[in-house]
């Protein structure tokens, strides 16, 4: 099943920076609608404002809301209903991580990532289900990551709510295409926004970038080849060259090699900061 983005209507999560932004930026020349939702309105007003610059024609609908609460996502999805807007692609893309052990982390931190990461992607799409149903064919991006393919010591919740995000994406991906909903999960490696300044600590507490640079590409190229995969009906993506061999790599690692590479490269990073 392969989606259109000509003339659709775009809701994207997390379109105030980096990614998200990117999306909105790509689907302009194609897209009718798009309502573009996150907790900073000033950041999206200047998202939207560069947007209709470049497109007259392109509806822009702004949504402020804190999608880690359900008062949050209720603003959103009532948003929905209320107006004439009739999505046939959710992009669920916010989301954020948190550098360090478990062990000093603060509860907060570790909430907000379950419930943005996990809890709003899951929720979103199943209350904009009948809207997505009634549109159809219609697409779902979900955001996931490279670290969902492995555990991480250090992004330890991170990479475990990104690892929901694919397993729960395979499976929607199957209930969803009967309904011609098509989904794809996308699972970039590091790529340059806003992220590691977000999840970087007050303390200091950073994650190993060790190889990182042979998988990072730019925002762009992980957004093109997101929508070339929406396109083409790919239910996983691994943008760029350097992913698309990681990731279907360490889906392949026994368990217990897995163990002793982890516990290595922790120990090592332990040295190096000691
Ligand atoms: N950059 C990477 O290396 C990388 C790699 C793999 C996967 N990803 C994934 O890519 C997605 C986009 O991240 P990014 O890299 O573009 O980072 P980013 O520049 O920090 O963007 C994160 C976006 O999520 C929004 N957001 C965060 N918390 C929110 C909340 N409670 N309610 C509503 N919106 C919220 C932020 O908007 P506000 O602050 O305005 O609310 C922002 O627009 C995330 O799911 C991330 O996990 C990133």
């Amino acid at each position: 099943m392969n989606f259109n983005t000509q003339d659709c209507t775009a809701i994207i999560t997390g379109a105030s920076s980096g990614l998200g932004a990117e999306f909105a930026r790509q689907l302009a020349a194609k897209a009718r609608t798009m309502v573009l939702v996150a907790r900073r309105l000033e950041a999206l007003e200047v998202v939207k404002a560069e947007l209709v610059s470049r497109h007259l024609n392109l509806n822009v609908h702004l949504v402020a809301a804190d999608l880690s609460t359900a008062a949050g996502r209720a603003m959103l999805t009532d948003w929905v209903r209320q107006s004439a807007c009739q999505p046939n692609l959710l992009i669920n893309n916010a989301g954020l991580g948190d550098y360090g052990m478990l062990a000093s982390a603060t509860q907060e931190r570790l909430q907000a990532q379950i419930d943005v990461n996990v809890s709003a992607l899951v929720l979103l799409t199943h209350a904009l289900h009948p809207q997505l149903q009634a549109n159809a064919p219609s697409g779902v991006i979900n955001i996931s990551s490279l670290a969902s393919m492995i555990p991480m010591p250090e992004l330890a919740v991170y990479a475990a709510s990104k690892s929901f995000v694919t397993s729960f994406s395979e499976a929607l991906a199957v209930e969803l295409e009967p309904q011609q909903i098509h989904v794809t999960c996308v699972c970039p490696g590091p790529t340059p926004t806003n992220f590691s300044k977000t999840a970087r600590r007050k303390d200091g507490s950073d994650t190993d970038r060790n190889g990182q640079d042979l998988l990072r590409i730019p925002s762009a190229q992980v957004v093109a080849e997101a929508l070339a995969g929406l396109r083409a009906g790919r239910v996983c993506v691994f943008p760029g060259l350097g992913v698309s061999i990681a990731g279907p790599l360490f889906r392949m690692i026994p368990l217990a090699l897995l163990r002793w590479v982890l516990r290595r490269r922790f120990n090592k990073g332990r040295l190096r900061y000691a």
